[in-house]
């Protein structure tokens, strides 16, 4: 089977009702990015950031998976696919997609501080005092700016094995994530879908200036023919 690797940003979610980070009423309105998704800003003021994920946790539970999302699953029919996602969300999930790479953590997540690698499920709001079972504070499971991508050379062998690749509402701004582009093998077909394209045209780079929820079945569809 031949594989396909999906990278996804914001974007892909902004039509469940997910504002993204960088468009005019973004994610970030009305907080400093350092603020509120920062170890700076964690230590700083921890009921700021706990509210912050709070308020984006309780919001998730109400949105669903979009066309965008669920027609990447039609791909899995006839090819191997794996999402590369920088969202937080678990829209992927929810549509059926099977294999998911989180490259800055899971909204539906918390972690120890004691052991990093002590990970819990948690669908509901996170507040100080709530503690793991070594007594220390839980936060989220998220990749803060200025904090390692546990799961980029992961992501990177999964690219540099990819026959096709589509990427999906993301404004390629923020590395090690937009890197990725980098590592396909030679020449293979790229499929880059966002209604304000930040890519420069190039060969076997097919550019669809649309919504997910248009450009991605129509990409799924010429997929499947
Ligand atoms: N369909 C597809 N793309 C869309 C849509 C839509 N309906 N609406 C907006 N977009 C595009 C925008 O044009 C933009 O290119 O989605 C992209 C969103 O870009 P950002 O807000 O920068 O989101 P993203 O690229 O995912 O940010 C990367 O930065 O803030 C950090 O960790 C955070 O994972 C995030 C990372």
């Amino acid at each position: 089977m031949k594989k396909i690797v999906v990278l996804t940003g914001a974007g892909i979610s902004a039509e469940s009702g997910i504002n993204t980070f960088r468009d005019a009423n973004g994610l970030w309105e009305g907080h400093d990015i350092m603020e509120v998704a920062s170890p700076i800003g964690w230590n700083n003021n921890p009921e700021l950031v706990l509210d912050f994920y709070n308020k984006r946790r309780r919001q998730l539970l109400t949105v669903n998976p979009n066309k965008g999302h669920i027609s990447l699953v039609k791909l899995e029919e006839q090819y191997d696919v794996t999402i590369i996602t920088q969202n937080v969300d678990d829209l992927h999930e929810r549509a059926g997609s099977d294999k998911i790479v989180h490259l800055h953590g899971e909204l539906l997540k918390v972690r120890s501080q004691f052991d990093e690698n002590l990970i819990l499920d948690w669908k509901k709001d996170l507040n100080l005092g709530d503690s793991c079972e070594h007594n220390s504070q839980l936060r989220p499971h998220i990749v803060w700016f200025g904090e390692m991508v546990p799961m980029m050379d992961s992501a990177i062998t999964i690219t540099e094995n990819a026959d096709i690749l589509m990427i999906i509402g993301t404004s390629m701004q923020v590395y090690p994530a937009a890197g990725l582009l980098q590592y396909t093998k030679a020449n293979i077909p790229v499929y880059f879908i966002d209604p304000n394209p930040a890519i420069t045209p190039s060969k076997h780079l097919t550019i669809l200036s649309e919504k997910a929820t248009v450009g991605v079945p129509k990409v799924v569809d010429s997929l499947l023919k």
